[in-house]
């Protein structure tokens, strides 16, 4: 078994850099793991159209370390009021690469969302003719469905008859976390995609709520039963390129996330790529990396893949148990106290 590899350098197909002067830490950060980000546009206020996404892009730029070219894509919030012509002026912008559909009320930052995707097909008709692909955050947003069926319910409810209705609309089921949502993307056309977190490929929800309640391993949608973690980790790892990489790091201070109401989402940016590796050495499937880590997501989106490498060394390492966030505010990584295998060299 080998002890190095040389990969191409990854990108990140969801991620959450929040703003102003969380972008501090967000952005090195990012820019240290991946060469381009898909960046998440609820924010407060959200990313609501091509004005939006330009001086939220310039914010970011700021924050890049020198010499690297690191590459924000931006996205849009969809909202009840996204029209037609926001899509055509967002595509227009060049540096929007798709939008984000938030049902009401599901997790952080999405009141602003939509409750009903029926008064928003004409939006989505536009998105496939222009070519913007719409990012799913599937869950049910009715309060009374419980939270382990959510993501079923939705893609029962919502995403098949949207799916039927328009299926040349390039689709990315982000962050799956049942055999329901692999199987979904599997029995759907070529346009429909999945991206995965590292801690749904790592954990299932006893290692959130047995022994302890974990607050940095709660995130959105859930972590569920081991039946569907071992679904995820079986398509990411089984090299069909509908599947790939998206870690939704989500940055939570500290004392939010330990909190009598914690905040969801879990801070990998530094650490996702060791994860990755990790899950799929357990598979015995470290030849799939590359292309999960590299490829796939790119082809999806249309865009090259990148020519640069990045080598990941079998080498124990523990990542720091927190960094510096905001105004004394601290992030816990996933991994934080953990032994990981695999270190970028
Ligand atoms: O855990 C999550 N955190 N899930 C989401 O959908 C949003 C994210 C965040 O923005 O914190
Ligand atoms: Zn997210």
């Amino acid at each position: 078994m080998s002890n190095q590899m040389t990969i191409t350098f990854p990108d990140d197909w969801h991620i959450h850099l929040r703003d102003n002067d969380a972008l501090k830490t967000t952005v090195p950060h990012a820019a240290q793991s991946f060469k381009r980000v898909i960046v998440m546009p609820n924010t407060t206020p959200p990313v609501k159209n091509r004005q939006d996404a330009e001086a939220y892009y310039a914010r970011i730029q700021k924050h890049i370390p020198e010499g690297s070219d690191f590459q924000p894509l931006m996205t849009l919030y969809l909202t009840p009021d996204t029209t037609p012509e926001i899509i055509e002026d967002a595509k227009a912008s060049g540096i929007v690469h798709a939008v984000k559909l938030y049902p009401a009320g599901v997790t952080t930052n999405s009141t602003a969302g939509v409750s009903s995707l029926k008064n928003l097909y004409p939006v989505f008709e536009k998105m496939a003719e222009v070519g913007l692909p719409l990012l799913i955050h599937g869950e049910a947003s009715d309060p009374e469905i419980d939270i382990f069926d959510r993501e079923l319910t939705f893609i029962e409810q919502e995403l098949k008859p949207l799916h039927a209705a328009i299926p040349t609309l390039r689709i990315v089921l982000e962050h799956i976390t049942t055999k329901d949502a692999v199987e979904f993307v599997l029995g759907a056309n070529d346009n429909v995609g999945a991206t995965l977190t590292p801690q749904h490929l790592l954990f299932n929800r006893n290692s959130l709520l047995s022994g302890g309640i974990k607050p940095h391993l709660y995130c959105l949608p859930i972590l569920k039963r081991e039946i569907h973690r071992q679904a995820l980790i079986k398509a990411a790892t089984s090299g069909n390129p509908k599947f790939f990489i998206g870690t939704d790091s989500a940055p939570h201070a500290q004392s939010a996330k330990e909190s009598s109401c914690g905040c969801a989402g879990c801070y990998s940016a530094l650490t996702a790529i060791s994860h990755y590796a990790e899950a799929f050495e357990r598979m015995n499937a470290l030849d799939k990396l590359e292309a999960f880590l590299g490829h796939y997501g790119a082809d999806f989106y249309g865009l090259p893949r990148n020519t640069e490498t990045i080598t990941l060394v079998r080498e124990d390492w523990t990542p720091p148990d927190s960094y510096p966030y905001l105004e004394n505010e601290h992030l816990i990584p996933l991994g934080a106290k953990q032994v990981l295998k695999w270190k970028v060299k």
